[in-house]
């Protein structure tokens, strides 16, 4: 994919985009031996990048949506010897880390990427990316209970910014209720601690969403790369794209 080059020098860790844009107009940086000075010219990640003539360290990024299953936790290795997303991660062409967290007993959709300014985009709380959640729980659910989750509850570090709730499903069989929520906080436990203020703890939590990317086409511990239309819409929305 192509990029402007300011965020191919910030990336590479030359200098801040602002900065890097300086560095541009004043003339130091070549592409493929010529001078370029203009600021939205853009490139791929073949194009050889020198400044002062200098050549820059580009490293390939990647990125990749991994189904998290239960029982492993969110870190490259583990001192209490659980297992790790490190252990489903082998065949992957370069060194990635997870965006955010999943606890050690929640599944679902993670991405992993060597992309250090989208990933911090993705976690700042100004940007507000929506994520969502399947939630299981026991016993009926009563509206006003799912009420209050969307208006906001009050947990030890805070009061939560309105969520939204899909009630999706209530097992007469089983006495369990199934619903989505969709938050854009990330509060540490944050959907189990709301579940607990309204008196319905959770029993099973998936994350199915992460603004636009989705777990479709993998099962439980597989990864897949984002495709390119995935990654453009996500740049978009968490605003890397410029
Ligand atoms: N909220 C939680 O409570 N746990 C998670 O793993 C993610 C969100």
């Amino acid at each position: 994919m192509e990029e402007r080059l300011q965020k191919i020098l910030a990336a590479a860790g030359v200098a801040s985009r602002r900065v890097a844009e300086k560095i541009i107009l004043s003339g130091r940086v070549k592409v493929n031996g010529k001078p370029v000075k203009e600021l939205g010219a853009k490139f791929g990640p073949k194009a050889f990048v020198t400044v002062d003539d200098k050549p820059i360290k580009r490293e390939g990024k990647i990125y990749y949506i991994f189904y998290k299953p239960r029982g492993v936790v969110t870190t490259l290795s583990d001192p209490q010897g659980r297992k790790t997303v490190a252990d489903y991660l082998d065949s992957l062409p370069a060194r990635v880390f997870p965006v955010g967290r999943l606890d050690y007993n929640t599944e679902g959709l993670l991405l992993l990427t060597n992309d250090g300014l989208l990933a911090q985009s993705i976690m700042h709380p100004k940007n507000e990316i929506k994520k969502s959640y399947r939630v299981l729980v026991v016993g009926l659910v009563p509206q006003e209970k799912l009420d209050l989750l969307r208006i906001g509850v009050k947990l030890e570090d805070g009061v939560t910014a309105p969520a939204i709730i899909d009630l999706l499903a209530y097992d007469h069989d089983k006495n369990t209720t199934l619903f989505a929520i969709t938050i854009h906080e990330g509060k540490n436990r944050q959907v189990r601690r709301m579940c607990d203020y309204i008196g319905f703890p959770v029993r099973q939590l998936l994350r199915y969403k992460i603004a636009n990317l989705t777990l479709n086409g993998l099962k439980r511990g597989q990864a897949r790369p984002l495709a390119e239309e995935e990654l453009a819409a996500l740049q978009k929305v968490v605003g890397t794209d410029e």
